[in-house]
Protein backbone atom coordinates (compact mmCIF):
# COMPACT_ATOMS: atom_id res chain seq x y z
CA UNK A 1 0.00 0.00 0.00
CA UNK A 2 1.25 3.20 -0.76
CA UNK A 3 -0.41 5.50 1.41
CA UNK A 4 0.94 5.54 5.35
CA UNK A 5 -2.26 4.44 7.32
CA UNK A 6 -0.17 4.55 10.38
CA UNK A 7 0.33 8.12 10.93
CA UNK A 8 -3.32 10.29 10.15
CA UNK A 9 -2.46 13.28 9.98
CA UNK A 10 -4.33 14.78 12.61
CA UNK A 11 -1.61 14.60 15.38
CA UNK A 12 0.40 17.39 16.20
CA UNK A 13 3.46 16.23 17.42
CA UNK A 14 4.80 12.55 17.69
CA UNK A 15 1.57 9.88 17.57
CA UNK A 16 0.94 9.58 21.29
CA UNK A 17 0.30 5.31 20.25
CA UNK A 18 4.10 5.69 19.95
CA UNK A 19 4.61 5.95 23.60
CA UNK A 20 3.04 2.15 23.95
CA UNK A 21 6.04 0.55 25.65
CA UNK A 22 7.94 -2.58 23.51
CA UNK A 23 5.81 -4.82 26.31
CA UNK A 24 2.63 -4.21 25.64
CA UNK A 25 0.16 -6.86 24.52
CA UNK A 26 -1.13 -6.74 20.81
CA UNK A 27 -4.10 -9.05 20.06
CA UNK A 28 -7.59 -9.95 18.71
CA UNK A 29 -10.61 -11.29 20.05
CA UNK A 30 -13.51 -13.24 19.18
CA UNK A 31 -16.12 -15.72 21.08
CA UNK A 32 -17.60 -19.26 20.49
CA UNK A 33 -21.08 -18.56 19.07
CA UNK A 34 -19.71 -15.74 16.91
CA UNK A 35 -17.30 -17.91 15.23
CA UNK A 36 -17.57 -21.63 15.38
CA UNK A 37 -20.45 -22.56 13.57
CA UNK A 38 -20.71 -26.90 14.06
CA UNK A 39 -23.37 -26.17 16.84
CA UNK A 40 -24.14 -29.93 16.71
CA UNK A 41 -20.98 -31.15 15.61
CA UNK A 42 -19.11 -33.71 17.97
CA UNK A 43 -21.54 -34.40 20.36
CA UNK A 44 -21.80 -30.08 20.87
CA UNK A 45 -25.41 -29.68 22.46
CA UNK A 46 -27.33 -26.81 22.39
CA UNK A 47 -27.03 -23.24 24.20
CA UNK A 48 -29.34 -20.87 24.88
CA UNK A 49 -28.41 -18.45 21.88
CA UNK A 50 -29.18 -21.99 19.65
CA UNK A 51 -32.60 -21.48 21.34
CA UNK A 52 -32.72 -17.86 21.49
CA UNK A 53 -32.29 -17.50 17.26
CA UNK A 54 -35.04 -19.70 16.66
CA UNK A 55 -37.70 -16.86 18.55
CA UNK A 56 -39.05 -15.59 15.65
CA UNK A 57 -38.21 -11.97 15.16
CA UNK A 58 -35.18 -12.44 18.01
CA UNK A 59 -32.47 -11.56 15.95
CA UNK A 60 -32.13 -9.70 12.68
CA UNK A 61 -33.25 -11.44 9.65
CA UNK A 62 -33.61 -14.64 11.49
CA UNK A 63 -30.03 -15.13 11.33
CA UNK A 64 -28.31 -17.63 13.54
CA UNK A 65 -24.74 -19.14 14.42
CA UNK A 66 -25.40 -22.46 13.19
CA UNK A 67 -22.53 -21.83 10.12
CA UNK A 68 -21.39 -18.60 11.14
CA UNK A 69 -17.79 -18.00 10.22
CA UNK A 70 -17.39 -22.02 10.06
CA UNK A 71 -14.22 -21.28 12.21
CA UNK A 72 -14.33 -24.75 13.91
CA UNK A 73 -13.73 -26.00 10.33
CA UNK A 74 -11.40 -23.42 9.05
CA UNK A 75 -9.27 -23.03 12.60
CA UNK A 76 -5.29 -23.43 11.48
CA UNK A 77 -6.28 -20.54 8.43
CA UNK A 78 -7.50 -18.10 10.89
CA UNK A 79 -4.72 -19.03 13.16
CA UNK A 80 -2.51 -18.41 10.21
CA UNK A 81 -4.22 -14.73 9.74
CA UNK A 82 -3.24 -14.00 13.47
CA UNK A 83 0.18 -15.04 13.37
CA UNK A 84 0.68 -13.11 9.75
CA UNK A 85 -0.56 -9.36 11.17
CA UNK A 86 1.85 -10.09 13.90
CA UNK A 87 -0.15 -10.41 17.11
CA UNK A 88 1.28 -11.19 20.00
CA UNK A 89 -2.22 -13.20 21.55
CA UNK A 90 -5.34 -14.18 20.61
CA UNK A 91 -8.38 -13.49 22.64
CA UNK A 92 -11.22 -16.86 22.32
CA UNK A 93 -14.04 -18.32 24.59
CA UNK A 94 -14.49 -21.69 24.79
CA UNK A 95 -18.15 -22.86 23.66
CA UNK A 96 -19.34 -24.94 27.39
CA UNK A 97 -21.97 -26.68 25.23
CA UNK A 98 -19.04 -28.45 23.18
CA UNK A 99 -17.06 -29.09 26.28
CA UNK A 100 -19.62 -30.35 28.93
CA UNK A 101 -22.56 -30.85 27.14
CA UNK A 102 -25.50 -30.09 29.34
CA UNK A 103 -23.16 -28.13 31.47
CA UNK A 104 -23.01 -31.02 33.85
CA UNK A 105 -19.88 -33.27 34.32
CA UNK A 106 -18.11 -35.12 32.83
CA UNK A 107 -16.14 -33.29 30.35
CA UNK A 108 -16.59 -34.17 26.99
CA UNK A 109 -13.89 -35.36 25.34
CA UNK A 110 -14.20 -34.59 21.35
CA UNK A 111 -14.90 -30.84 22.07
CA UNK A 112 -12.21 -30.52 24.31
CA UNK A 113 -9.98 -31.50 21.66
CA UNK A 114 -11.20 -28.88 19.28
CA UNK A 115 -9.60 -26.11 21.93
CA UNK A 116 -6.69 -28.19 22.62
CA UNK A 117 -5.69 -28.15 18.90
CA UNK A 118 -6.33 -24.48 18.75
CA UNK A 119 -4.37 -23.87 21.44
CA UNK A 120 -1.26 -26.08 20.12
CA UNK A 121 -2.26 -24.34 16.81
CA UNK A 122 -1.71 -20.81 18.10
CA UNK A 123 1.56 -21.70 20.26
CA UNK A 124 3.10 -22.86 17.07
CA UNK A 125 2.54 -19.90 15.42
CA UNK A 126 4.20 -17.71 18.68
CA UNK A 127 0.65 -16.32 19.64
CA UNK A 128 -0.34 -16.37 23.09
CA UNK A 129 -3.82 -18.20 23.55
CA UNK A 130 -5.77 -15.60 26.31
CA UNK A 131 -9.14 -17.40 27.39
CA UNK A 132 -12.56 -16.67 28.46
CA UNK A 133 -14.37 -19.42 29.79
CA UNK A 134 -18.32 -17.90 29.21
CA UNK A 135 -18.90 -15.20 26.23
CA UNK A 136 -22.72 -15.91 26.81
CA UNK A 137 -23.72 -19.67 25.47
CA UNK A 138 -25.07 -21.11 28.37
CA UNK A 139 -25.80 -24.59 27.73
CA UNK A 140 -29.48 -24.96 27.32
CA UNK A 141 -30.16 -27.52 30.20
CA UNK A 142 -29.01 -25.17 32.68
CA UNK A 143 -31.60 -22.54 31.25
CA UNK A 144 -34.21 -25.21 31.55
CA UNK A 145 -33.03 -25.31 35.09
CA UNK A 146 -33.55 -22.05 36.04
CA UNK A 147 -30.51 -20.32 34.39
CA UNK A 148 -28.69 -17.47 35.96
CA UNK A 149 -30.99 -16.32 37.61
CA UNK A 150 -30.36 -20.13 39.91
CA UNK A 151 -27.75 -20.09 42.45
CA UNK A 152 -26.73 -23.31 41.46
CA UNK A 153 -25.25 -22.07 38.27
CA UNK A 154 -22.66 -20.37 39.90
CA UNK A 155 -21.08 -23.76 41.01
CA UNK A 156 -21.84 -25.66 37.43
CA UNK A 157 -19.98 -22.76 36.37
CA UNK A 158 -17.15 -23.72 38.76
CA UNK A 159 -16.91 -27.07 38.03
CA UNK A 160 -17.29 -26.17 33.98
CA UNK A 161 -14.16 -23.77 34.96
CA UNK A 162 -12.11 -26.48 36.60
CA UNK A 163 -12.41 -29.33 33.72
CA UNK A 164 -11.52 -26.82 30.89
CA UNK A 165 -8.42 -25.73 33.15
CA UNK A 166 -7.64 -29.34 33.60
CA UNK A 167 -7.00 -29.57 29.55
CA UNK A 168 -5.58 -26.61 29.15
CA UNK A 169 -3.96 -25.25 32.28
CA UNK A 170 -0.82 -26.40 30.99
CA UNK A 171 -0.15 -24.40 28.04
CA UNK A 172 -2.97 -21.48 28.99
CA UNK A 173 -1.51 -18.39 31.10
CA UNK A 174 -3.99 -16.19 30.71
CA UNK A 175 -8.21 -16.21 31.68
CA UNK A 176 -11.20 -14.52 32.10
CA UNK A 177 -14.12 -15.77 33.42
CA UNK A 178 -16.83 -13.86 32.68
CA UNK A 179 -17.38 -11.58 29.01
CA UNK A 180 -19.62 -8.66 30.30
CA UNK A 181 -21.60 -9.66 32.86
CA UNK A 182 -23.59 -6.82 32.64
CA UNK A 183 -24.67 -8.33 29.11
CA UNK A 184 -25.39 -11.98 30.14
CA UNK A 185 -27.57 -10.85 33.17
CA UNK A 186 -29.31 -7.42 31.69
CA UNK A 187 -29.82 -7.92 28.08
CA UNK A 188 -30.63 -11.75 28.74
CA UNK A 189 -32.86 -11.29 31.82
CA UNK A 190 -34.04 -7.76 32.78
CA UNK A 191 -34.50 -6.60 29.10
CA UNK A 192 -35.26 -9.81 26.96
CA UNK A 193 -32.51 -8.40 23.72
CA UNK A 194 -30.48 -11.38 24.51
CA UNK A 195 -31.03 -14.88 25.10
CA UNK A 196 -32.45 -16.36 27.05
CA UNK A 197 -35.09 -12.97 26.07
CA UNK A 198 -36.64 -13.13 29.87
CA UNK A 199 -37.81 -9.63 31.11
CA UNK A 200 -37.65 -9.38 34.79
CA UNK A 201 -35.57 -7.19 36.41
CA UNK A 202 -35.73 -9.52 39.82
CA UNK A 203 -34.18 -12.34 37.31
CA UNK A 204 -31.47 -9.73 35.88
CA UNK A 205 -29.93 -8.63 39.05
CA UNK A 206 -30.57 -12.38 40.12
CA UNK A 207 -28.25 -13.58 37.41
CA UNK A 208 -25.92 -9.93 37.89
CA UNK A 209 -25.19 -11.90 41.33
CA UNK A 210 -24.95 -15.34 40.37
CA UNK A 211 -22.46 -14.61 37.51
CA UNK A 212 -20.27 -12.89 39.65
CA UNK A 213 -20.32 -15.66 42.33
CA UNK A 214 -19.34 -18.02 39.45
CA UNK A 215 -16.73 -15.41 38.89
CA UNK A 216 -15.42 -15.64 42.10
CA UNK A 217 -15.81 -19.69 42.95
CA UNK A 218 -14.26 -20.52 39.43
CA UNK A 219 -10.94 -17.98 40.41
CA UNK A 220 -10.71 -19.91 43.45
CA UNK A 221 -10.71 -22.92 41.72
CA UNK A 222 -8.33 -22.43 38.88
CA UNK A 223 -5.97 -20.43 41.29
CA UNK A 224 -6.08 -23.57 43.34
CA UNK A 225 -5.52 -26.17 40.49
CA UNK A 226 -2.75 -23.96 38.88
CA UNK A 227 0.71 -25.82 39.11
CA UNK A 228 2.76 -22.63 37.51
CA UNK A 229 1.59 -18.86 37.97
CA UNK A 230 -1.03 -17.91 35.96
CA UNK A 231 -3.02 -14.64 35.23
CA UNK A 232 -6.76 -14.97 36.36
CA UNK A 233 -9.56 -11.99 35.60
CA UNK A 234 -12.63 -10.94 34.11
CA UNK A 235 -13.89 -9.03 31.15
CA UNK A 236 -16.43 -5.78 32.31
CA UNK A 237 -18.22 -3.63 29.34
CA UNK A 238 -18.12 -0.51 30.95
CA UNK A 239 -19.41 2.37 29.48
CA UNK A 240 -19.12 6.45 30.53
CA UNK A 241 -21.96 8.19 31.87
CA UNK A 242 -21.78 11.84 32.02
CA UNK A 243 -24.79 14.27 32.88
CA UNK A 244 -26.34 16.26 30.60
CA UNK A 245 -25.84 19.31 32.48
CA UNK A 246 -24.72 20.07 35.97
CA UNK A 247 -28.62 20.18 37.24
CA UNK A 248 -29.30 17.49 40.08
CA UNK A 249 -31.52 15.82 38.07
CA UNK A 250 -29.00 15.04 35.33
CA UNK A 251 -26.44 14.56 37.66
CA UNK A 252 -28.57 11.92 39.95
CA UNK A 253 -29.46 10.29 36.43
CA UNK A 254 -25.86 9.53 35.71
CA UNK A 255 -25.06 8.29 39.06
CA UNK A 256 -27.87 5.96 37.82
CA UNK A 257 -26.71 4.73 35.39
CA UNK A 258 -23.21 4.14 36.20
CA UNK A 259 -23.86 2.01 39.07
CA UNK A 260 -26.29 -0.29 37.40
CA UNK A 261 -23.62 -0.21 34.14
CA UNK A 262 -20.32 -0.22 35.86
CA UNK A 263 -20.29 -0.01 39.85
CA UNK A 264 -22.48 -2.96 40.13
CA UNK A 265 -20.01 -5.26 38.95
CA UNK A 266 -16.65 -3.35 39.69
CA UNK A 267 -17.01 -2.67 43.44
CA UNK A 268 -18.27 -6.01 44.07
CA UNK A 269 -15.00 -7.65 42.53
CA UNK A 270 -12.81 -4.85 43.55
CA UNK A 271 -13.92 -3.95 47.13
CA UNK A 272 -16.11 -6.70 48.05
CA UNK A 273 -19.15 -4.78 48.52
CA UNK A 274 -22.24 -3.69 46.41
CA UNK A 275 -22.90 -0.02 46.08
CA UNK A 276 -25.35 1.61 48.34
CA UNK A 277 -27.00 4.08 46.01
CA UNK A 278 -27.40 0.99 43.47
CA UNK A 279 -28.77 -1.12 46.32
CA UNK A 280 -31.15 1.28 47.03
CA UNK A 281 -32.52 2.51 43.53
CA UNK A 282 -32.94 -1.35 43.48
CA UNK A 283 -35.02 -1.63 46.65
CA UNK A 284 -37.40 1.39 45.03
CA UNK A 285 -38.21 -1.12 41.91
CA UNK A 286 -38.66 -4.04 45.07
CA UNK A 287 -35.59 -5.95 43.72
CA UNK A 288 -33.09 -7.35 46.35
CA UNK A 289 -29.91 -8.45 45.14
CA UNK A 290 -29.48 -12.24 46.57
CA UNK A 291 -26.47 -11.86 48.04
CA UNK A 292 -25.83 -15.10 50.94
CA UNK A 293 -23.26 -15.09 54.07
CA UNK A 294 -19.68 -15.81 52.38
CA UNK A 295 -20.77 -14.22 48.74
CA UNK A 296 -18.98 -11.08 48.50
CA UNK A 297 -15.65 -12.24 49.96
CA UNK A 298 -15.58 -15.04 46.91
CA UNK A 299 -16.60 -12.55 44.43
CA UNK A 300 -13.69 -10.08 46.17
CA UNK A 301 -11.22 -13.15 45.28
CA UNK A 302 -8.27 -11.06 43.94
CA UNK A 303 -7.59 -11.21 40.53
CA UNK A 304 -4.68 -10.26 38.27
CA UNK A 305 -6.00 -8.39 35.35
CA UNK A 306 -9.59 -6.11 34.65
CA UNK A 307 -10.67 -7.11 31.38
CA UNK A 308 -11.99 -3.83 30.34
CA UNK A 309 -14.51 -3.62 26.69
CA UNK A 310 -15.11 -0.18 25.82
CA UNK A 311 -17.20 0.85 22.92
CA UNK A 312 -19.22 4.12 23.42
CA UNK A 313 -20.11 6.59 26.00
CA UNK A 314 -23.41 8.43 26.98
CA UNK A 315 -25.06 11.28 28.10
CA UNK A 316 -27.86 10.93 30.96
CA UNK A 317 -30.56 13.29 31.78
CA UNK A 318 -32.71 13.11 34.80
CA UNK A 319 -35.32 15.18 32.62
CA UNK A 320 -37.75 14.52 30.26
CA UNK A 321 -38.52 16.55 27.02
CA UNK A 322 -41.39 18.46 28.84
CA UNK A 323 -38.50 19.14 31.57
CA UNK A 324 -40.57 17.04 34.17
CA UNK A 325 -38.25 14.98 36.40
CA UNK A 326 -40.66 12.17 37.36
CA UNK A 327 -42.87 10.33 34.97
CA UNK A 328 -46.21 9.13 34.92
CA UNK A 329 -45.35 6.34 37.59
CA UNK A 330 -43.81 8.98 39.84
CA UNK A 331 -40.63 7.53 38.75
CA UNK A 332 -37.31 9.39 38.65
CA UNK A 333 -37.28 10.03 34.63
CA UNK A 334 -33.87 8.09 33.25
CA UNK A 335 -33.16 9.00 29.65
CA UNK A 336 -30.08 9.17 27.23
CA UNK A 337 -29.39 11.94 25.71
CA UNK A 338 -27.96 12.01 21.52
CA UNK A 339 -25.27 13.62 21.04
CA UNK A 340 -24.62 15.47 18.10
CA UNK A 341 -21.75 13.79 17.05
CA UNK A 342 -19.94 10.63 14.71
CA UNK A 343 -21.38 7.37 15.16
CA UNK A 344 -20.72 3.74 13.84
CA UNK A 345 -23.14 1.30 12.61
CA UNK A 346 -24.31 0.16 16.23
CA UNK A 347 -25.78 4.05 16.24
CA UNK A 348 -23.14 4.12 18.96
CA UNK A 349 -21.34 7.24 19.54
CA UNK A 350 -17.82 7.68 18.31
CA UNK A 351 -16.28 9.60 21.87
CA UNK A 352 -12.45 8.42 22.21
CA UNK A 353 -11.93 11.21 24.75
CA UNK A 354 -14.41 9.23 26.92
CA UNK A 355 -12.03 6.53 26.97
CA UNK A 356 -9.47 8.24 28.51
CA UNK A 357 -11.42 9.13 30.89
CA UNK A 358 -13.27 6.14 31.78
CA UNK A 359 -9.28 5.09 32.47
CA UNK A 360 -8.55 7.11 34.48
CA UNK A 361 -11.27 6.99 36.66
CA UNK A 362 -10.85 3.56 37.07
CA UNK A 363 -6.92 3.50 37.89
CA UNK A 364 -8.54 5.96 40.34
CA UNK A 365 -10.93 4.47 42.00
CA UNK A 366 -9.57 1.22 42.03
CA UNK A 367 -6.08 1.23 42.24
CA UNK A 368 -3.96 -1.47 41.92
CA UNK A 369 -5.57 -3.40 39.24
CA UNK A 370 -4.13 -3.93 36.22
CA UNK A 371 -6.00 -3.52 33.10
CA UNK A 372 -6.08 -5.14 29.38
CA UNK A 373 -8.49 -3.60 26.82
CA UNK A 374 -9.82 -6.98 25.97
CA UNK A 375 -12.01 -5.37 23.18
CA UNK A 376 -12.93 -2.24 21.43
CA UNK A 377 -13.90 -1.86 17.90
CA UNK A 378 -16.64 -0.83 15.28
CA UNK A 379 -19.01 -1.78 13.30
CA UNK A 380 -19.15 0.13 9.84
CA UNK A 381 -21.20 -0.25 6.72
CA UNK A 382 -18.48 -1.95 4.37
CA UNK A 383 -18.47 -1.67 0.98
CA UNK A 384 -16.15 -4.50 -0.52
CA UNK A 385 -14.73 -3.37 -3.89
CA UNK A 386 -14.44 -6.27 -6.77
CA UNK A 387 -12.30 -8.25 -5.19
CA UNK A 388 -13.61 -8.16 -1.44
CA UNK A 389 -11.33 -5.37 -0.47
CA UNK A 390 -12.65 -3.54 1.81
CA UNK A 391 -10.67 0.14 2.52
CA UNK A 392 -12.62 0.79 5.99
CA UNK A 393 -11.00 4.05 6.55
CA UNK A 394 -13.58 4.95 9.36
CA UNK A 395 -12.75 2.04 11.19
CA UNK A 396 -8.88 2.89 11.23
CA UNK A 397 -9.67 6.47 12.13
CA UNK A 398 -11.70 4.62 15.05
CA UNK A 399 -9.21 2.24 16.25
CA UNK A 400 -6.42 5.03 15.69
CA UNK A 401 -8.52 7.68 17.97
CA UNK A 402 -9.04 4.39 20.70
CA UNK A 403 -5.52 3.45 20.87
CA UNK A 404 -3.95 7.08 21.15
CA UNK A 405 -7.23 7.33 23.73
CA UNK A 406 -4.75 4.26 25.53
CA UNK A 407 -1.94 6.00 25.45
CA UNK A 408 -3.07 9.56 26.69
CA UNK A 409 -4.56 7.31 29.63
CA UNK A 410 -1.48 5.43 30.46
CA UNK A 411 0.40 8.43 30.29
CA UNK A 412 -2.22 9.63 32.95
CA UNK A 413 -0.98 7.21 35.07
CA UNK A 414 -3.62 4.18 34.31
CA UNK A 415 -1.67 0.85 34.01
CA UNK A 416 -2.75 -0.31 30.66
CA UNK A 417 -1.20 -3.65 29.73
CA UNK A 418 -2.18 -4.38 26.38
CA UNK A 419 -5.48 -4.31 23.77
CA UNK A 420 -7.29 -6.37 21.55
CA UNK A 421 -9.42 -5.29 19.08
CA UNK A 422 -12.95 -6.45 18.09
CA UNK A 423 -12.75 -8.43 16.20
CA UNK A 424 -10.75 -10.70 13.96
CA UNK A 425 -13.18 -12.27 11.29
CA UNK A 426 -16.95 -10.09 10.96
CA UNK A 427 -19.22 -12.54 12.83
CA UNK A 428 -22.62 -13.41 14.03
CA UNK A 429 -23.52 -10.24 16.15
CA UNK A 430 -26.07 -11.24 18.58
CA UNK A 431 -28.99 -9.70 18.32
CA UNK A 432 -28.36 -8.04 14.99
CA UNK A 433 -27.31 -11.11 13.21
CA UNK A 434 -24.71 -10.56 10.40
CA UNK A 435 -25.54 -7.59 9.17
CA UNK A 436 -22.83 -5.87 11.30
CA UNK A 437 -19.71 -5.92 10.33
CA UNK A 438 -17.13 -5.55 13.27
CA UNK A 439 -13.87 -7.44 11.63
CA UNK A 440 -10.88 -6.12 10.93
CA UNK A 441 -10.97 -8.97 7.85
CA UNK A 442 -13.88 -9.44 6.05
CA UNK A 443 -15.46 -12.81 5.68
CA UNK A 444 -17.47 -13.42 2.77
CA UNK A 445 -20.95 -15.61 3.58
CA UNK A 446 -21.06 -16.84 0.87
CA UNK A 447 -17.48 -18.52 0.40
CA UNK A 448 -16.37 -18.60 3.65
CA UNK A 449 -13.16 -16.34 2.18
CA UNK A 450 -11.44 -14.38 4.46
CA UNK A 451 -9.97 -10.78 2.60
CA UNK A 452 -7.96 -8.63 5.38
CA UNK A 453 -9.40 -5.01 5.35
CA UNK A 454 -7.32 -1.78 5.50
CA UNK A 455 -7.92 -2.01 9.18
CA UNK A 456 -6.28 -5.17 9.62
CA UNK A 457 -3.55 -4.16 7.56
CA UNK A 458 -3.28 -0.89 9.92
CA UNK A 459 -3.40 -2.58 12.89
CA UNK A 460 -0.31 -5.00 11.46
CA UNK A 461 1.95 -1.96 10.32
CA UNK A 462 0.91 -0.22 13.41
CA UNK A 463 2.03 -3.22 16.34
CA UNK A 464 4.78 -3.14 14.01
CA UNK A 465 6.53 0.07 14.34
CA UNK A 466 5.24 0.63 18.01
CA UNK A 467 7.36 -2.37 18.57
CA UNK A 468 9.98 -1.55 16.33
CA UNK A 469 11.12 0.82 18.96
CA UNK A 470 12.11 -2.07 21.09
C1 LIG B 1 -19.45 -6.85 23.05
C2 LIG B 1 -19.41 -8.36 23.01
C3 LIG B 1 -18.89 -8.92 21.72
C4 LIG B 1 -19.37 -8.13 20.54
C5 LIG B 1 -19.09 -6.66 20.72
C6 LIG B 1 -19.49 -5.81 19.57
O1 LIG B 1 -20.46 -6.44 23.92
O2 LIG B 1 -18.59 -8.84 24.05
O3 LIG B 1 -19.27 -10.26 21.65
O4 LIG B 1 -20.70 -8.38 20.30
O5 LIG B 1 -19.77 -6.22 21.86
Amino acid sequence: MDTDLTRPSSVAGPDPIDTLPPTFRWGVATSSYQIEGAVASDGRTPSIWDTFCRVPGAVANGDNGDVACDHYHRMPQDVALIADLGLDTYRFSVAWPRVQPGGRWPAHVAGLAFYDRLVDELLGRDVEPWVTLYHWDLPQELEDAGGWPNRDTAYRFADYAELVFAALGDRVRTWTTLNEPWCSAMLGYAYGDHAPGRRNLGDGIAAAHHLLLGHGLATRRLREAASAPIELGLTLNLATADPATDSAADRDAARAADGLGNRLYLDPVLRGEYPQDVIADLAAEGVRIPVEDGDLDVIATPIDVLGVNFYFGQLHSGVDEQGRDRDDDGKPVRRVVRRDLPRTAMDWEIVPESFTDLLVRLHRDYPGTPMVITENGAAFDDEPDADGFVADDDRVGYLTEHLRAVARARAAGADVRGYFAWSLLDNFEWAYGYDKRFGIVRVDYDTQRRIPKRSALWYRDTVRRVRGRR
